[in-house]
């Protein structure tokens, strides 16, 4: 095993060869009986894509599911209101990709007569969907030949091409999207594409990379030169601030008090426990909790106090028809089971 390994050279095979070996290899250990995977169409990829954009596949599996479930059609979702959109996505998190869903299906009804374009540049035109998800409608739902590049890709591609600087830079991400053009082949892109995500989160994994099952492990140069642990480079991270929040809970027979909240700041309009700026010095303390977010921490302190009037009361057995932030709701749960 370890001679096979130390034989890697740093040259890499040609584009043909490239993909051959890769959608040879994605037929015997790749996923092909994921969801979104069966019965293909192109609503059906928009709706997986944009789940699977921060989101593992173990956990965006139920809600791709349950979302088909309510909207089965393109037509069915730019219909739906944005309370029965929100509701549906709750949990999920980073909303606003639900909301562009939303305005994705009102956008291919309203101006595309339902039929969303096959190739990655008129996908460009619809809303939320940025460079990768363009390519991968385009290859997944079409099996046309765009070049896809996700944080999977962008990976797999700095070690294997021994791409050197910052990965969230603007030239390292030019170098991998025209390795990608020229490595896409024209031919069974769909499995292609799929063998990328594949690899990339299954054997070319962040951490503990399993070169030795990987199909490019003769070519790989970042095997070949012993910098499998430190390609791609990164810029140390800032230590994530965190943040103080302050919520009131008013609960009684009748339900809770929530308010919906605006569109900007977090949780854009979700329902909520009302939100003050500071904390109360003489009522008591209800409980807390924390929660992550891409860019800080919120530590919450939850007081028990009666909410004015501007909030709505909301029976707890209707919370699930409500849209709320997924640490809100399991505040609450943990109160009412
Ligand atoms: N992430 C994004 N698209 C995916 C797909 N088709 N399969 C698995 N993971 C994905």
């Amino acid at each position: 095993m370890i001679d096979k390994i130390s034989s890697a050279t740093s040259t890499p095979l040609a584009p043909l060869e490239f993909s051959e070996t890769l959608t040879s290899w994605q037929k015997t250990y790749g996923r092909n009986d994921l969801p979104w995977q069966q019965d293909v169409t192109p609503y059906r990829v928009l709706v997986s894509e944009l789940m699977l954009q921060q989101t593992q596949v173990t956990t965006v599996i139920p809600y791709f599911k349950r979302w088909l479930q309510h909207f089965p059609t393109v037509k069915a979702l730019a219909d739906a209101s944005e309370d029965e959109v929100m509701a549906l996505w709750q949990g999920l998190g980073y909303y606003s990709r639900a909301r562009n869903l939303h305005k994705a299906a009102k956008f291919v009804v309203q101006e595309l007569n339902g039929q969303l374009p096959e190739n990655a540049e008129e996908l460009r035109d619809v809303p939320g969907v940025g460079p990768y998800t363009a390519g991968a409608i385009s290859s997944f739902a079409f099996n046309k030949p765009a070049a896809i590049v996700d944080g999977n890709v962008k990976r797999l591609f700095c070690r294997y091409f021994g791409i050197e600087g910052d990965i969230a830079s603007a030239k390292v991400n030019k170098t991998i999207w025209s390795y990608a053009e020229r490595y896409t082949p024209t031919f069974d892109n769909r499995r292609y594409a799929q063998a990328l995500l594949d690899l990339g989160a299954t054997v070319c994994t962040p951490r503990s990379p399993d070169c030795q099952q990987c199909p490019l492990k003769t070519s790989c140069n970042a095997l070949a030169t012993h910098r499998v642990d430190v390609l791609p480079e990164k810029k140390a991270k800032k230590k994530t601030p965190t943040r103080s929040g302050y919520f009131l809970l008013d609960i009684n027979d009748d339900g809770v008090m929530l308010t919906q909240r605006s569109g900007n700041g977090i949780w854009p309009r979700l329902w909520c426990l009302p939100e003050i700026l500071e904390p109360l010095e003489t009522a008591p303390i209800h409980g807390r909790f924390k929660h992550v977010f891409s860019h800080y921490k919120l530590e919450a302190t939850v007081f028990s106090l009666p909410a004015d009037q501007s909030g709505q009361r909301v029976p707890i057995e209707q919370l699930d028809n409500y849209g709320l932030p997924a640490p809100i709701r399991k505040y609450l749960n943990t109160l009412c089971t």
